[in-house]
């Protein structure tokens, strides 16, 4: 039977096409919403979105739903919980639209400092004010604080520092290339950063980061932009700031964003002559989103070739394995069920196996990932099958 993929999302045709030609049955319907979801999900064994959610309904709602893959790189509009209940995966593509997103945080820093699109809105309103523009400052030599040094993080770096700006950047992991020194202390950078870029995912340690404190550390009349998630800033705190302390601030994300492509948008940010707000179009390039597409056809093409999940986001990164049983056995028929049995009997929960073959396929090695201690009875009874060549029983703690 074909297998069947939603699109519930702007995605461009040729990769549309691809799937179809792979002999998939593909829905595409960009203008699925939220709400739509559960209903169109029914009898779908994959879904592609971009930012549409997916919320616990729909994950519920769905009967065949195997494989649910983010054609981008956050998947906080996936309702993860929901979907590890039923064994559904997730999967994303890192690292493909990095590019797109960086190019617009840049561009920010850039209209920011000009006042781009106040120079372009007096023009078009018939008013010259060469006097009042030529106050910008100029991004060289400026103190950069990145925070957030994945793969968008690293392209801002990788610009800022043909800009000759004096990178900083912060992240759980080790800061390396593009000039950047590590910070580790937001009330050692803040006072002193004249640009502040947000690479952060939306997680519950990220949630409202940029509060009242934060900003308080921020330099008057610093730069801070944030094409991340809105979730990462607490948004009243910002609006005060902003008035208090004259941010100037470039959000490509916000509270309230409309869930629709086009329509009307409510923001108290619109007020506000210094931020200047962009449609979520962080990652909306024509080659980034070929990119994405192209990642996107690749991860459910490999799923159903192989049935391994490129990018698999919900796999346990810790499991209750505390043992490793590894068994070298003859590949025949029986074997491993014994094994299992041999396990089995012991009342020993197993939580990840893996059965690979040698070469020429005689012999086979399986690993188990296993909660508790096999006992010396168990690891005998094992040892004395006669299609067991050899075993290993280590600690994994
Ligand atoms: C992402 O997480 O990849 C970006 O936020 C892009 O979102 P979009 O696919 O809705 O443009």
């Amino acid at each position: 039977m074909k297998m069947k993929v939603l699109i519930a999302d702007k995605f461009p045709e040729q990769y549309v096409q691809k799937l179809k030609d792979s002999d998939i049955e593909v829905i595409y319907n960009p203008k699925l919403g939220e709400n739509d979801l559960p209903e169109a999900v029914k009898d779908v064994d994959c879904i592609v979105v971009r930012s549409t959610v997916v919320n616990a309904k729909t994950i519920e709602a769905s009967n065949q739903l195997n494989l649910i893959v983010r054609a981008g790189a956050g998947v906080n509009n996936i309702d993860i919980k929901a979907a590890n209940k039923k064994g559904i995966y997730v999967s994303n593509c890192p690292g493909k639209n990095s590019i797109a997103v960086a190019e617009l945080a840049i561009g920010l820093m850039i209209a920011l400092d000009r006042r781009i699109p106040h120079n372009v809105a007096d023009f078009k309103a018939g008013r010259w004010n060469k006097a009042e523009y030529s106050k910008a400052e100029g991004l060289f030599g400026k103190t950069l604080a990145i925070v957030g040094y994945g793969n968008i993080g690293k392209e801002v770096a990788k610009r800022a520092q043909a800009f000759g700006m004096n990178i900083y950047a912060k992240d759980v992991t080790r800061i390396e290339g593009y000039g950047a020194k590590d910070f580790s202390e937001f009330d050692q950078i803040l006072p002193i950063a004249d640009v502040v870029s947000i690479h952060l995912p939306a997680t519950p340690q990220t949630k409202g980061l940029f509060n009242a404190d934060m900003f308080k550390l921020m330099k008057p009349g610093a730069i801070l932009i944030n094409t991340s998630r809105q979730d990462v800033i607490d948004e009243e705190a910002l609006i005060n700031a902003v008035k208090e302390k004259k941010l100037k601030v470039g959000l490509d994300v916000f509270k309230g964003e409309p869930e629709g492509k086009d329509g009307t948008v409510e923001s108290k940010l619109r007020e506000l002559d210094t931020v200047y707000v962009t449609h979520h179009i962080g990652a909306s390039t024509e080659q980034a989103q070929n990119a994405v597409a192209e990642e996107t056809v690749n991860i459910i093409l490999h799923y159903i070739n192989s049935g391994v999940i490129d990018h698999w986001v919900n796999r346990a990164k810790v499991t209750d394995a505390h043992y490793q049983l590894v068994v070298k056995h003859y590949d025949k028929p029986g074997v491993l069920a014994s094994i299992l049995d041999v396990l089995r009997q012991g009342n020993i929960n197993i939580e990840e196996v893996e059965n690979i073959i040698f070469d020429g396929g005689l012999v086979a090695c399986c690993t188990l990932k296993i909660q508790t201690s096999a006992t010396g009875d168990m690891l005998e009874a094992i040892r004395n099958n006669p299609n067991v060549i050899s075993y290993s029983h280590v600690s994994l703690d």
